[in-house]
């Protein structure tokens, strides 16, 4: 049995080279993306590369979208042997907490987090015991490291991803499915930049050796470059 995988926000960024990555170790790629053209043609690149990849519309900010995309991959898909939340947004306005508008906190809040949550709430019947559960954090939601000073809200949200995370962990313990959080490090994609430090490539990485190699026995942390970091 192939092994399958979804991944939300995967048309592009470190999402898609998720999947291609994934892809290219022959699992079934359930390509998550909200805009259909750019799922499409993202679909479409992983399977000329002779990938088996469907494109799902998921947009994780609107919960009948989560859930219309759960009752399309449930007809086909009875178990994912991983779920990665990876979709995210950092938005330019988002320069100090002080003046950030309700709008731009709730947009923020929504997508990068409340949403993440409530994938895995709605895909939670497709969980069995060893799959696996990945968010895309950021060291920005570190409590341990210095702030920045950059995108606050952005930051809030990752943090808010990894309390989901330890309380996730805990509740899918019961079940033997770990969860995990990831930060990916500062990557070369459209919200990275071109000046960022790392290659997609690395970006993706440790949350493909997390859905394929990790140790079961292991839940609850936060990743970077296949070494826990300190929340
Ligand atoms: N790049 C970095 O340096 C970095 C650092 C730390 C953490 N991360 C995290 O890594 C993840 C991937 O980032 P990236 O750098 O690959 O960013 P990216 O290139 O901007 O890609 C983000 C992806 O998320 C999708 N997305 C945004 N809002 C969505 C929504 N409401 N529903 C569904 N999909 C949505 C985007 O779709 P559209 O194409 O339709 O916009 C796109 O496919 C994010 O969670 C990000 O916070 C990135």
């Amino acid at each position: 049995m192939k092994k399958s995988v979804l991944i939300t926000g995967a048309n592009k960024g470190i999402g898609f080279e998720i999947a291609r990555q994934l892809g290219a170790l022959g699992w079934q790629i359930w390509l998550g993306a909200r805009n259909p053209e750019k799922g499409r043609n993202a679909e479409a690149a992983l399977q000329t590369m002779g990938f088996h990849a469907n494109f799902v519309e998921m947009d994780v900010s609107a919960p009948k979208s989560i859930e219309a995309a759960f009752a399309v991959v449930k007809q086909h898909s009875g178990k994912l042997d991983a779920l990665i939340n990876n979709a995210g947004i950092l938005l330019r306005e988002d320069r100090s907490l002080l003046r950030a508008s309700p709008d731009l906190v709730q947009l923020v809040l929504q997508t990068n987090a409340i949403g993440a949550l409530q994938v895995v709430q709605v895909f939670s019947p497709l969980l069995e015991k060893g799959s696996r559960v990945l968010f895309m954090s950021s060291g920005g939601g570190s409590m341990s490291g210095p702030v920045g000073g950059w995108a606050p809200v952005y930051c809030i949200s990752k943090t808010l991803v990894n309390g989901i995370v330890r309380q996730l962990a805990h509740e899918l313990g019961s079940r033997g499915i770990p969860v995990h959080a990831v930060g990916p490090g500062w990557v070369k994609t459209d919200m990275g930049g071109h000046g960022a430090s790392r290659s997609v490539e690395q970006g993706a990485d440790t949350a493909v050796w997390l859905a394929t190699d990790a140790p079961d026995d292991q839940t609850g942390l936060f990743w970077r470059d296949r070494r826990v970091i300190p929340w």
